[in-house]
């Protein structure tokens, strides 16, 4: 099947099921196309959560998918790859984190949502990179321990921004943790006009030569607002499909080809297809799971509006 034909059916399941198609800025072009919504993480859930489809077709991660379903347990929430994980979500487990919450009775647990269902249900909240800093300050108002899991890097971010501090998991993520500072100098003495803007997921270093930090949704914004018409890009190369389409005009550099989410990338327009067609990949979550991860995202979205 060619794509188009893959697109037509698509569109014909689309409305015969009353399904939508969401799609994160890091998926394949193809697979953004196709999608009814595209967005970061934050966007994503919110439409999850408010959406009137039956079915929902989630195209990204497995905790996307995951949060798309406890904030629409009524709906059938389909993942098209379901081996399409997120190595820094595997990075904490409940069992370590209980271990945490009795040592530290009284902190306060910030999830990111870059996590599993079962950390969720075992956090206070949950935020997501375009949230994390008004989220964070908000519960350091209370003046009790603090602890941010699993992003090592948004945390350390987050303290140095507001000089707060609290403790932070150890977690990363692998795509954009390994960037070196020296690496964005290098790119800026090549394109010496441009503005270098990067996802508070890298390392402090790197991030202090940024001349915007962003979620992928909140960095889209930037540059679509920016007078600026050249940017080089410290996030998964995904997001550069929205930039250029916006900005038709501007020019966009990848800070290095290694920006790449091969779990993000697992998903191809034909998986989309067959998941659709078939009502395959359902997800399933145990319901008192459901329930108290919901609690951590209810909390997360009263204070995003
Ligand atoms: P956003 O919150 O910007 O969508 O980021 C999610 C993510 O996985 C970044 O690596
Ligand atoms: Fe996870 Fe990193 Fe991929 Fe985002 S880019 S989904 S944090 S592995």
């Amino acid at each position: 099947m060619t794509n188009q034909e893959m697109f037509d059916e698509l569109n014909r399941f689309k409305k015969e099921k009353n399904a939508v198609i969401l799609a994160h800025y890091y998926q394949r072009d193809e697979v953004q196309e196709i999608a009814d919504y595209v967005g970061d993480s934050l966007a994503l859930s919110q439409i999850a959560a408010s959406t009137n489809a039956d079915i929902i077709v989630f195209c990204g991660v497995h905790f996307m998918a995951e949060t798309a379903k406890i904030l629409s347990p009524t709906k059938k929430v389909l993942f098209p790859v379901m081996e399409a994980g997120c190595s820094m979500a595997n990075m904490i487990d409940e069992i370590k984190l209980q271990e945490y919450k009795d040592k530290n009775p009284d902190a306060i647990v910030m999830a990111y949502v870059n996590s599993t269902a079962k950390v969720k249900a075992l956090a206070d909240v949950c935020v997501t990179s375009s949230n994390a800093v008004k989220i964070i300050k908000h519960y350091a108002k209370e003046g009790r321990p603090m602890l941010y899991c699993p992003d090592q890097n948004l945390g350390k971010y987050t303290m140095k921004l507001e000089g707060l501090k609290f403790d932070v998991w150890t977690g990363f993520c692998c795509i954009h943790h390994n960037l070196k500072p020296e690496l964005v100098d290098q790119k800026r003495k090549e394109y010496p006009n441009a503005e270098f803007v990067a996802h508070p997921e890298c390392q402090l270093n790197v991030l202090e030569k940024a001349d915007y930090v962003g979620s992928t949704k909140q960095l889209i914004e930037y540059v679509t607002k920016s007078k600026c018409n050249e940017f080089i890009i410290g996030t998964e190369m995904g997001v550069i499909y929205e930039m250029q389409k916006r900005n038709p005009n501007k020019v966009f550099h990848i800070l290095t080809e290694k920006l790449k989410c091969y779990d993000m990338k697992l998903t191809q327009l034909e998986d989309v297809y067959n998941c659709l067609k078939d009502e395959i990949n359902e997800i399933v979550l145990d319901e008192e799971i459901m329930n108290k991860a919901r609690k951590s995202l209810d909390n997360m979205l009263k204070l995003s509006n």
